[in-house]
């Protein structure tokens, strides 16, 4: 059996390091350790900080509830609000907000505080387009579609920054943006999209086609696995799509001769091995 794990599967470089920061509270902080909504959705790894202790809140009212803890803020990071909370209610806060994030943070900050009006491509719902939100100074539109573009207000502002949400697809985004630019608009765009999600797609991809079966491992509610699952299946017909190691099927591969393995951006790379090692052990 030939077996080949993707490269970019699992944790990404923002994700693995808020991980690792909740561990390292769990080593150091003789406070009681809150995170900002779970940590990834991954069940496994929030389940196992669960039961070492660390607890999960999900609105701003419950910082104040908090009383003398640790917040750790999660990868996609938070409005400006939520600092400000914190620090009144005097919670420490930890945060692992994600580099490429912040910047985006720093962005809106700086524009909006010029007077500039922020359009962030991507979807609103989006707890990092929440937080990319809550650092605007002034007026900010969210778009995710041609109809969106034509509820900016044309009298508002005639400069505009356009940022875009990290997990957005290339295409849409420029796509947008040509929409909006031909508005006459006087643009500022920056492209904020982070790599890591489409290479990890581009190698999915590639592995898929040429491999006789794939498997991809991810969380239930994980949409980035959810959309690799789909792009290895329009390769490979005989593509799984498994949370752990538990759920695979061994007698599926049994006449199988290559198989490939990738994972989501939330998946261990313990889940991710132990996937590896039972392919590998039984054939
Ligand atoms: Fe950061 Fe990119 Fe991951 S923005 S959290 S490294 S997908």
């Amino acid at each position: 059996m030939d077996i080949t794990v993707a490269k970019t599967a699992g944790f990404c470089f923002g994700v693995k390091r808020a991980v690792e920061k909740v561990y390292e509270q769990i080593d150091v902080s003789k406070k009681q350790i809150y995170t900002f909504g779970p940590i990834i959705h991954n069940e496994e790894v929030v389940k196992d900080l669960e039961e070492k202790g660390v607890k999960v809140i999900n609105e701003p009212e419950d910082i104040e509830k908090i009383g003398d803890a640790t917040l750790i803020i999660r990868s996609h990071g938070v409005s400006k609000e939520i600092y400000d909370i914190a620090g009144k209610s005097g919670v420490e806060i930890v945060d692992a907000t994600c580099p490429f994030v912040k910047r985006i943070h720093d962005i809106v900050n700086k524009e909006s505080k010029k007077g500039n009006t922020i359009v962030i491509i991507g979807n609103k719902s989006h707890p990092e387009v929440e937080g990319i939100v809550g650092w605007v100074n002034g007026k900010s539109y969210v778009v995710s579609s041609e109809e969106d573009v034509d509820l900016i207000d044309e009298n508002l502002c005639k400069k505009l920054c356009i940022v875009s949400q990290t997990t957005l697809n290339y295409n849409k985004f420029n796509n947008l943006v040509e929409i909006i630019s031909k508005k006459g608009y006087d643009i500022n765009c920056l492209n904020t999209i982070c790599n890591a999600t489409h290479e990890r797609q581009i190698e999915a991809k590639q592995i898929a086609s040429n491999v006789d079966a794939m498997i991809v491992i991810g969380g239930k509610s994980s949409s980035n696995t959810q959309k690799l699952y789909e792009i290895c299946k329009e390769q490979c017909d005989n593509t799984y799509y498994i949370q752990t190691v538990s759920d695979l099927d061994l007698c599926k591969l049994n006449s199988i001769k290559s198989i490939g393995i990738t994972a989501g951006a939330s998946t261990p790379k313990k889940i991710i091995e132990e996937v590896h090692a039972n392919v590998r052990n039984e054939f």
